[in-house]
């Protein structure tokens, strides 16, 4: 054990990337880092955490700020419900934390939208805590390395893990022992293309040399995909364009996007049009991918204004400025590079 953790430790002395969360202590900078990454890959986290740590440098400034401002400096990253928490929970830390991030992991873990690894992770990294990060990083190379086939996603499973990962934990280098053991994950053992040939723990791994490594971490279930099919109308006259804000409920909560049909099959039935007299032009389809909903997308241009008043009109341009979910920003992308 205590040769798992002398080696990853250094091998991430030696292969570490220089990125901004890694060089600050801040809890709030740490935690923002944490919430952004959860949601994407570093290279595309890094601009997000510059925008979010420069136009909110205090936790104070996120939590005066307007929901619908969050929600565009978020944008692009999907599942809003993790910047709506933020925001909350940034307020819930200048109001009755007075603007101090709890230096204690039992706190952080009671706000809202932290879990036990984003607590685990700020605890460590910024209060030098010995609280074990475990997550799908951590996973992987646990049951990989010590030859573990419980299901990651089981009961008994994950307390299995968390046992483990806090018995390695050194005392008086947790940050950078979960900093090491996550970027082990991130460049050398990844999900599918481990580098098991230049690798400093080949040796003592359990999955390196019986090559079983692409069959951990084991899991339980298989997630279940449904299928939907959307209809999305561009409306364009020279008063602006129809949109609407999605409901609070589902995918997508509160962000705006065209008037909207989802149909049942792949295609778009016109007696489900109530306004007949518009004849959409079909511009773009495409297949977007979510975590448990395959949609399939299809955006019309309509040359006119709709007939129903439940949709808002906005002018063109500001429309850009609303809150809108990644789907409708492909579309923006197909239309402008003229394809
Ligand atoms: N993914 C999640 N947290 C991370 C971190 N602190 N550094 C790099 N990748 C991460």
């Amino acid at each position: 054990m205590a040769d798992f953790v002398r080696l990853t430790i250094a091998w991430y002395t030696e292969n570490s990337r220089d990125l901004p969360w890694r060089s600050t202590k801040n809890p709030y900078f740490i935690w923002l880092s944490e919430v952004i990454l959860q949601q994407t890959r570093v290279d595309q986290g890094r601009k997000y955490y510059e925008n979010f740590t420069k136009t909110y440098p205090s936790v104070n400034d996120l939590a005066n700020a307007a929901e619908e401002n969050v929600l565009k400096l978020w944008q692009g990253l999907g599942y809003y419900s993790r910047a709506r928490n933020l925001h909350k929970t940034a307020q819930i830390i200048a109001n009755d934390y007075k603007g101090q991030f709890p230096n204690d992991y039992k706190q952080i873990l009671q706000l809202k939208g932290i879990g036990p690894y984003t607590a685990a992770a700020i605890a460590s990294f910024a209060f030098d805590l010995p609280h074990a990060a475990v997550d799908g990083n951590v996973y992987r190379i646990l049951s990989r390395y010590f030859g573990i086939d419980l299901a990651i996603d089981s009961t008994a499973g994950k307390k299995a893990f968390q046992a483990l990962a806090d018995s390695l934990i050194p005392a008086d280098n947790a940050a950078i022992y979960n900093q090491a053991i996550m970027e082990f994950g991130a460049l050398q053992c990844t999900q599918n293309n481990p580098n098991c040939s230049n690798c400093p723990l080949f040796e003592s791994c359990d999955s390196g040399r019986s090559q079983l490594y692409l069959q951990r971490p084991v899991k339980e279930k298989k997630t279940k995909v449904t299928k939907r099919y959307f209809h999305y109308f561009h409306f364009e006259s020279p008063t602006g364009t129809a949109i609407k804000k999605r409901s609070n409920e589902g995918i997508w909560e509160n962000l705006y996007e065209f008037p909207l049909i989802e149909t049942l099959e792949k295609s778009l039935d016109n007696k489900l049009l109530t306004d007949k007299t518009i004849q959409p032009v079909l511009l773009f389809e495409t297949k977007h991918i979510l975590s448990h909903q395959h949609i399939y997308a299809h955006f019309y241009r309509v040359k006119q204004m709709p007939a129903s008043l439940e949709y808002e009109v906005v002018d063109q341009l500001k429309m850009h400025d609303l809150p809108m979910h990644r789907l409708m920003e492909k579309y923006f992308e197909h239309i402008s590079s003229g394809k």
